[in-house]
């Protein structure tokens, strides 16, 4: 009789112990039904992160900065050519850059605009660095910029071409 008081102490103690955690208001709940949460946490939902990393957000208002995202991209990666003005008369070095890309006519591509703010995909930049139109992809004989660069190029020119 001892052993078997003994016995449901401890199928209690074990109950008690396993529940204990129950009721824990920062234990997630989980999706029914294997749903998956969105963005936004909700089971099922379809909002996705935008370019920005924003849930929902219009892929327009993450503000790429120019000085400190955009100018290393090309002085790591054009300055080897694009310093100076040399090659395509194009020079991208650190001061210059901007005021020799952003509506700005290419000679060898016009009446296309180097840059035309908030309109990536007329803009010899971002055709030439996404390997679109434009002659051959830059950098010239690869190799070509990451994806996630080209995104973010093409960002800051669909938010306006800020010179920030
Ligand atoms: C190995 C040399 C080389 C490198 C590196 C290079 N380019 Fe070029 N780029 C050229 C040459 C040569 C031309 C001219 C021929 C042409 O337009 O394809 C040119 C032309 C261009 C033009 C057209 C300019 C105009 O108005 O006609 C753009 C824009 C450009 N490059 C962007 C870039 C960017 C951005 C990078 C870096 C991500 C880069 N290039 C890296 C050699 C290079």
């Amino acid at each position: 009789m001892r052993l078997f008081k003994l016995f449901l102490c401890g199928i209690f103690l074990a109950a008690f112990w396993s529940c204990s955690d129950l009721g824990d208001p920062y234990v997630e709940a989980e999706c029914p039904d294997d749903q998956i949460k969105d963005c936004a946490g909700v089971c099922g939902g379809t909002a996705v992160l935008d370019e920005c990393d924003i849930c929902s957000g219009d892929g327009l208002t993450c503000n790429v900065d120019y000085s400190t995202q955009i100018q290393p991209i090309f002085t790591s990666n054009c300055n080897g050519c694009h310093i100076g003005g040399t090659s395509g008369g194009l020079n991208l070095s650190v001061g210059s850059s901007y005021n020799n890309l952003v509506n700005v006519t290419s000679p060898n591509y016009s009446p296309a605009l180097r840059v035309n703010p908030s309109s990536a995909s007329t803009s010899v930049l971002w055709n030439k660095i996404a390997g679109g139109t434009n002659g051959s992809q830059m950098p010239m004989n690869g190799p070509y910029l990451s994806q996630a660069d080209i995104d973010l190029i093409e960002t800051w020119i669909n938010e306006g071409a800020q010179d920030n």
